[in-house]
């Protein structure tokens, strides 16, 4: 088994990124995937975050894409990813808290995410950081799968 490291550096992205950006997207999902024209997009919004794991000697190992909307208190994570060869390190947990340290720094008071009913290694993630199921969707991803609707309150967190 391979050991959790104790914490991943996990910073803002840059432009600098996008290809690695691009390429974490293309081998971590099969479908529903973000375009380099929406990654830079989202890059220069201010209603996007966009977090990388980037550790030394390895370079990018993970991403995550928090939204946040005028008004609302509650954040939408839309996306994370961990490097297939890096799995199982305790990244997907880094970005994740980094994620939500960005949606308490905005103000939020929750972040919620749909995750593929099939996705049991994001459910089992979000779920061991506090993220409880509300809510389902039918249908909702480009083939077809469902998704379960998470959200986790960060004021109690
Ligand atoms: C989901 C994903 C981000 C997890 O990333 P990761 O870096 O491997 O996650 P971590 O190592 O931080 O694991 C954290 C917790 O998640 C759970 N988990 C992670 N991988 C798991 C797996 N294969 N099976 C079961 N649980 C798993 C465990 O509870 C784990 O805690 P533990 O190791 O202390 O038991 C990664 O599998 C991934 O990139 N998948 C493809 C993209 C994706 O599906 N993203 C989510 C939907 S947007």
């Amino acid at each position: 088994m391979v050991p959790n490291l104790p914490s991943t550096p996990v910073r803002p992205a840059t432009v600098s990124d996008l290809d690695a950006l691009v390429a974490l997207e293309l081998h971590a999902f099969r479908g529903d995937r973000m375009s380099r024209a929406q990654y830079r997009r989202h890059l220069a919004s201010p209603r996007a975050t966009v977090l990388v794991a980037d550790t030394p000697g390895e370079g990018l190992l993970g991403s995550a894409l928090v939204f946040f909307r005028t008004g609302s208190s509650r954040a939408r994570l839309y996306s994370i990813a961990t490097a297939a060869a890096a799995r199982g390190r305790g990244i997907g947990a880094s970005l994740l808290a980094a994620a939500e340290d960005a949606a308490r720094a905005r103000g939020c008071r929750a972040l919620r995410l749909e995750v593929r009913m099939d996705n049991i290694a994001a459910m089992a993630l979000y779920e061991r950081a506090g993220y409880r199921r509300i809510g389902s969707y039918a249908g909702y991803y480009e083939d077809g799968e469902g998704a379960w609707r998470y959200e986790k309150d960060l004021a109690g967190s």
